[in-house]
């Protein structure tokens, strides 16, 4: 073991009762029994949640088999840390904040400069006035979920799915939709309660489940024959003086439905039954919601058109003119900003008109030339996360639209999204009885570990090394095991050995509570101290069961010397760490020290390309994203940069710059690119994020803003020096 001291962090107590909870939930799922309301077998669960929780913090999992917990029904079941972390991630409230924005984003922690939008993971936090709005209007999607959460139905397959949008759509819970007479839930909404709020397009439903799925409440619809349902598509709610409101698009009837939760109808718009254009009338509804100036917002599918009603007098106060040319409205939503967002569904594209009804932005996400996937004929869901993409299904495909930089982002089949709660193991919330019996008999998660070469050559500062390197290096190492919270390096202690990750996920911790970074296996910790001959500058801890190579400090400098140019990858990979954690820390960086963080953020994303590749090649890859002719956005700062810029005689240009035939740009080609234009000047923006480029998300263009002195043919005529590389454009900015 390393000298440093192992410490176990306790799971909140408030993981004891998620861990009952989240039992008794596979119970439900098993039997059909909901232990809600039987005291004796809760109390036996959270007295078995104690050890659970023991378990789970030493093995990031616990199995558990139980006797007649109810009369003579037993549970076997295995329970992972991160359905306890999801489930305390659902169960918590999201803060709100006064008149100034916190000094850190809460969903990623960068400095927010007295924003309330997050530059960095593009997080738009609730400020006072929205705090406002949102009281007297419909419920935003994203009101009460975690950040960067989307939920959606996965009509198909028959299951809800809270998804952890900023790690790989991950799926993080999901509730089994097969324990309903319903087939196809639609619209579900998160609600305070943690409830869930949705309808039922094929059994004419409206309803509230619990995180199980067990049915709260539902509309009667047998009330009269007014309160039947008919397809209905989507379900928004409201609050007036305490009391909540639902509206209800009843698209097979032709009308908006405005009920309380005692069945009784307060108002309604369109004839039942009968589709419509005039004064009255509506022909397919499919959204509905309503304003914070009080007016019901309506997608009047059918009739090509969106509505603004008042609901007091029935007078349209708002019709979406003709001249838009609107094919199939299917969604339309009011933001905060007072601008329309419509889902133009019949032109595939995304407009947000002012509120004089004229488009400011368009957003075109198929056409024939364009891969066919992008094509959604039908959208059944759409949900807009907290930085503003939008997420489309037709409920079989799920598509992810940034609004801001116009193109599709992401495109999968929903049935690819599997609940992967625990990394090696993708299992059901509910896994079969031969997995658990399967599990329990492990002492250890069954993982796949890697032969010591494969992990070298792995390791993206060894790669290229020669042969003779590897050899030199394996009678150094010796192998650890570290379990979840353990920690391997203590920040500010003296550093005498690096480390190579083998197996597991580890991350790295600025005490006292910035996450720096997550690595993986084939990633090595621990060299900063060696090379930069400092305290240890972070805290690196387990987060799940790690296999970790230890090279000690003596054995590192003998077994590097004959070759500097790992030494030198090495150095440089601990010269960029320590820039990115200036910059996660706040530090005040020089348009200098910028770039250079830039810059190894792109080194980063081009050493982990190989090993994400890797690890993802079994899984579905994200389409390329498309986008039609379009320019950067810059917000506030940037502008400012730009202008301050300009004044001191430099110039701004923003580079599209292209691959050949349409071809995917490469990481590598992008971080050459990037290279090149950094020795002609700053670079003030880049397009793919890097976060994005890290992801692979590149398509054939890659767009940078540059403050330079030379002038645009310099430029152009360095990139043209590029293999593979098409003649790029190039625009002045000026602000
Ligand atoms: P060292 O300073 O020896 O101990 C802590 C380790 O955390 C450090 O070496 C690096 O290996 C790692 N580390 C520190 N900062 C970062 C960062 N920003 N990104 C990734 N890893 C880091």
């Amino acid at each position: 073991m390393d000298a440093e001291p192992i410490a176990v962090t306790d799971l909140p107590n408030e993981s004891l009762e998620a861990i009952a909870q989240i039992l008794a939930a596979l119970f439900y799922y098993r039997q059909g029994i909901s232990l809600e309301h039987h005291f004796e077998s809760m109390k036996r669960l959270r007295e078995v949640a104690i050890e659970v929780r023991t378990q789970i913090q030493a093995k990031g999992r616990s199995s558990v088999h139980l006797m007649n917990l109810y009369e003579e029904h037993g549970l076997d079941a295995v329970v992972y840390l991160s359905q306890v972390k999801a489930w305390l991630a659902l169960q918590s409230q999201k803060q709100t904040y006064g008149k100034e924005p916190p000094t850190r984003c809460p969903a990623c922690d960068m400095p927010l400069a007295q924003s309330w939008t997050c530059l960095a993971c593009g997080l738009e936090l609730e400020s006072p006035y929205q705090r406002m709005q949102v009281r007297s209007s419909s419920q935003p999607a994203v009101q009460f979920l975690p950040f960067h959460t989307a939920l959606l139905a996965d009509p198909e397959r028959r299951r809800l799915l809270f998804v952890n949008c900023r790690e790989g759509h991950r799926v993080v819970w999901e509730i089994d939709a097969e324990q309903w007479s319903a087939t196809v839930p639609l619209s579900p909404l998160y609600l305070e309660n943690h409830h869930l709020l949705m309808v039922d397009q094929q059994e004419n439903r409206v309803f509230e489940v619990n995180l199980w799925g067990k049915t709260i409440w539902e509309f009667k619809t047998d009330t009269s024959e007014r309160h039947q349902l008919l397809g209905p598509r989507r379900v928004a709610l409201h609050h007036r003086a305490q009391d909540a409101y639902l509206l209800i698009a009843d698209t097979g009837n032709h009308r908006i439905l405005m009920i309380d939760r005692h069945h009784r109808i307060h108002w309604q718009y369109g004839v039942k039954g009968e589709p419509g254009k005039d004064d009255g009338f509506l022909n397919s509804p499919t959204d509905v919601q309503l304003t914070s100036e009080g007016y019901v917002l309506i997608a009047d599918r059918g009739n090509h058109r969106v509505l603004e009603i008042n609901p007091d007098n029935n007078l349209i106060t708002w019709e979406s003119p003709q001249d838009l040319g609107l094919s199939l409205p299917t969604f339309a939503e009011k933001l905060p900003n007072h601008n329309l967002l419509v889902v133009d569904a019949g032109n595939y594209r995304v407009l947000e008109l002012n509120p004089q009804g004229v488009p400011e932005e368009e957003c075109v996400y198929f056409n024939q030339s364009l891969d066919p996937r992008f094509r959604m004929d039908d959208p059944l869901h759409y949900f807009r996360r907290e930085n503003q993409n939008i997420l489309l299904s037709n409920g079989r495909r799920i598509m992810e639209i940034d609004l801001i930089h116009k193109h599709a982002l992401w495109v999968n089949n929903l049935s690819e999204l599997r609940y992967e709660g625990h990394e090696d193991n993708g299992h059901t919330l509910d896994p079969n009885p031969d997995f658990v019996a399967w599990i329990s008999k492990q002492d250890a998660a069954p993982q796949a570990s890697m032969a010591l070469n494969d992990i070298l050559a792995r390791t993206s500062v060894f790669q290229g090394a020669p042969v003779t390197f590897f050899e030199s290096l394996t009678p150094y190492l010796t192998l650890q095991t570290f379990y979840p919270e353990d920690k391997i390096v203590t920040q500010g202690q003296t550093g005498d050995a690096m480390f190579i990750l083998k197996k597991g996920k580890v991350q790295v911790l600025k005490e006292p509570e910035t996450l720096l970074a997550t690595l993986e296996a084939g990633d090595i910790f621990g060299e900063m101290a060696l090379v930069l001959s400092e305290p240890r500058s972070a805290t690196v801890k387990a987060v799940s069961n790690c296999e970790i190579y230890r090279l000690s400090k003596w054995a590192f400098d003998t077994a590097l010397q004959p070759f500097p140019e790992v030494q030198a990858g090495i150095q440089k990979l601990a010269q960029s760490r320590a820039a990115i954690t200036r910059l996660k820390t706040g530090k005040h960086l020089s348009s200098q020290e910028a770039s250079e963080v830039l810059q190894a953020l792109l080194d980063q994303q081009v050493e982990r390309l190989q090993q994400i590749k890797a690890q993802f090649s079994h899984r579905s890859h994200p389409v390329i994203a498309f986008r039609p002719l379009w320019r950067l956005m810059y917000n506030k700062i940037e502008q400012h940069v730009i202008h301050e810029a300009l004044l001191a005689g430099l110039n701004c240009f923003e580079l599209h710059v292209h691959t050949y035939n349409r071809e995917v740009m490469s990481q590598l080609q992008a971080s050459h690119v990037v290279e090149l234009l950094q020795a002609q000047g700053d670079l003030l923006k880049l397009h793919p994020s890097p976060e994005a480029i890290f992801k692979d998300l590149l398509d054939d263009t890659l767009a940078l803003t540059l403050l330079t002195r030379h002038s645009p043919e310099q430029i152009l005529d360095d990139l043209a020096g590029m293999d593979e590389l098409a003649p790029s454009e190039i625009y002045s900015i000026v602000f």
